[in-house]
């Protein structure tokens, strides 16, 4: 979900519908916003894009003052009635709420039972009547008072008709970021919305709230005030538009030469052949330390660990794995002090990987971060790391962000290589190779319309199978998720070592395999496997290298540069980007904003 508020001397609609628009990536089941009119909240929301809200918003709609908000149902339907923002009862308060409030239904039989009507099915809805109902003469102390009887997460802003000259924000574990205007002040849940007005932003802490006026702002905590200092931040607008691609996701699988070039950039060393990483914090006596790594993340942020776990267990000689941070969070694991944790996320604010490094810490793991948005909750939690460098990734299937893990991981793997036995000669192999790639990528974009010829055939299949076996495996899971995510077709990935030990029994003319092929040492093994799919009329489509003899004939053959074998996965994954990408637009679907999903899950 996303968070917008103002207050200034304009009229707030226009900005709060505007940093709306930028956040709807967030997610984007519904919207809504308040703003402060002469004796009244004016409110409009809905169950609608942004877009639509914004065409429909009253022409009565004034006020220097307002919040913002676009959701991603967690507590109730998407309706008009479960829209933020959520009112009191009498009307005077609005507020707008990420996260998830776990003791809301006793808050709301409480309020039931004191005569209060409930009019939404949401959690933020008690905070709205709690604060509304509050003895405080002030809207802070009103807020704390609120704040204390609730448990969950939160960030949050509040509009009180009986304090206009003010927003009320708080944060407890969702992020809340204030924007210094020229006597004006923003706030949103994420840069990405107040860049086009200011530069100049503050992190709120957990347990931190903050008043916004015209003038300024002041932070603190429900014990005393707080002193932040602002950072800029050098996204530039022009990077929010998609420049004449018909799609964000389009814009960003074409960006990725140059997003690889700028994580590369002043990071490696021909001299020594080897890798400098400024943000690690830690020095090659502290990292030589470590018996092993352990990756966290989700989604797409997860397979990129599964594939950085096998760069640096096979170059560095570390035992390396993956876990999705949402599964490790939950079963208690062991931290133990020789392992290096790596959190990996393009926001930088999934829940589960920050609780995931906040667990770690408080167990006193060591933690680094692989994070593309800079000053992002989980940069900022993690002792130190390595910035992604791909720019505002806003189609919420990942691709340029997603890469660019697989870079950094490289990046990681040769430095802690490099720092025990990894020769020389072997990291100049590397470099050269990671050199190379912008340049390779540049061979596989080429070769769309090629790839949507591909994608219109497989976008007709119901189901389909992907299969990779050891460095080809995160790449196979990673082309099934993106084919899920945006064409809705059901896909499966599996290791091909695995097809004859169950899933072959589905194999079929009805059931189309994608098969990760790399000119690899594991070649021959995988060629068997082929003949396995080709012999029971399975249609099939390989990626591969170049020259390679396959020895059955697919009905279609991708083939992509090679790189060294090690890194090999990266450029396997791109071409399945495009296939997504042009299954979901063969299919008519939105390729930008796919169903149910939200790019930033900043909830449990
Ligand atoms: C959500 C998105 C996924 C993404 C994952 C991790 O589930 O829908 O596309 O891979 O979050 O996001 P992160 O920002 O942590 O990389």
């Amino acid at each position: 979900c996303g968070i917008v508020g103002y207050v200034g001397a304009k009229p707030a609609a226009p900005i709060l519908v505007d940093g709306l628009a930028r956040l709807e990536y967030r997610g984007y089941d519904s919207a809504g916003v308040a703003v402060l009119g002469p004796n009244e909240i004016r409110l409009h929301r809905d169950a609608v894009r942004v877009r639509e809200l914004e065409a429909s918003l009253p022409k009565r709609f004034g006020g220097r003052t307002g919040i913002g908000h676009t959701r991603w149902a967690t507590h109730g339907v998407p309706s008009q009635r479960n829209a933020h923002p959520q009112l009191g009862a009498g009307g005077r308060v609005a507020v707008v709420h990420n996260g998830i409030i776990d003791n809301a239904a006793q808050l709301r039989a409480e309020l039931l039972a004191d005569g209060v009507t409930l009019s939404s099915d949401t959690d933020t809805e008690v905070l709205a009547h709690l604060i509304e109902r509050s003895d405080e003469p002030t809207l802070e102390n009103a807020v704390l008072a609120a704040l204390d009887r609730i448990e969950g997460t939160y960030g949050l802003a509040v509009l009180d008709q009986a304090h206009p000259d003010r927003i009320v924000v708080a944060r407890n574990g969702s992020p809340i970021i204030l924007g210094i205007g020229d006597r004006e002040m923003h706030v949103a849940s994420d840069t990405a919305a107040l860049v086009r007005y200011t530069k100049q932003v503050v992190h709120l802490d957990d347990g931190e709230l903050a008043t916004l006026k015209a003038d300024g702002y002041q932070t603190f905590t429900r014990d005393a005030r707080t002193t932040k200092t602002a950072v800029t931040v050098d996204w530039d607008t022009s990077d929010y538009g998609t420049d004449g691609h018909a799609h964000f996701m389009h814009k960003e699988i074409a960006e990725q030469p140059d997003a690889v070039r700028r994580v590369l950039k002043g990071r490696l060393d021909e001299r020594f052949h080897t890798v400098r990483l400024g943000g690690l914090e830690m020095d090659a006596r502290e990292l030589r330390e470590f018996r092993r790594v352990k990756i966290l993340g989700c989604g797409s942020a997860y397979y990129a660990g599964q594939a950085g776990a096998q760069f640096i267990e096979e170059v560095a000689r570390i035992p390396a794995d993956a876990e999705p941070a949402s599964e490790f969070r939950y079963r208690n694991p062991v931290i133990e002090k020789d392992t290096l944790y790596v959190a990996v996320s393009q926001s930088g604010e999934t829940y589960d990987t920050l609780v995931a490094v906040q667990e770690l810490k408080r167990k006193g793991g060591r933690v680094i971060g692989l994070v593309n948005a800079v000053g992002s909750s989980i940069a900022r939690e993690c002792d130190g790391g390595v910035y992604l460098h791909a720019g505002p990734e806003v189609a919420v299937a990942s691709t340029k962000a997603l890469t660019n893990m697989m870079v950094g991981f490289a990046l990681l793997g040769l430095h802690l290589g490099r720092i025990r036995d990894v020769s020389p000669a072997d990291g100049r192999r590397l470099i050269g190779a990671l050199q190379a790639l912008p340049d390779q990528i540049e061979t596989i974009l080429a070769d769309e319309d090629h790839l949507a010829s591909v994608a219109k055939d497989l976008a007709v299949a119901p189901s389909l199978f992907f299969v990779g076996r050891t460095r080809g495996f995160p790449v196979a899971r990673e082309g099934a998720q993106k084919l899920k995510e945006i064409s809705y077709r059901h896909a499966e990935a599996y290791q091909t070592s695995e097809l004859k030990h169950g899933p072959l029994a589905l194999v079929g003319p009805d059931l189309p395999t994608v098969a990760i092929v790399p000119a690899d040492e594991l070649l021959e093994r995988n060629l068997g496997a082929l003949q396995e799919i080709t012999a029971r009329s399975g249609p099939l489509t390989v990626v591969t290298h170049d020259g390679v003899g396959l020895g059955v004939e697919p009905t279609h053959v991708v083939t992509v540069p090679k790189s060294e074998p090690e890194l090999d996965p990266l450029l396997l994954t791109i071409p399945l980007q495009l296939i997504a990408y042009h299954a979901a637009l063969a299919l008519g679907h939105d390729v930008d904003k796919p169903r149910n999903l939200a790019k930033s899950v900043t909830v449990e």
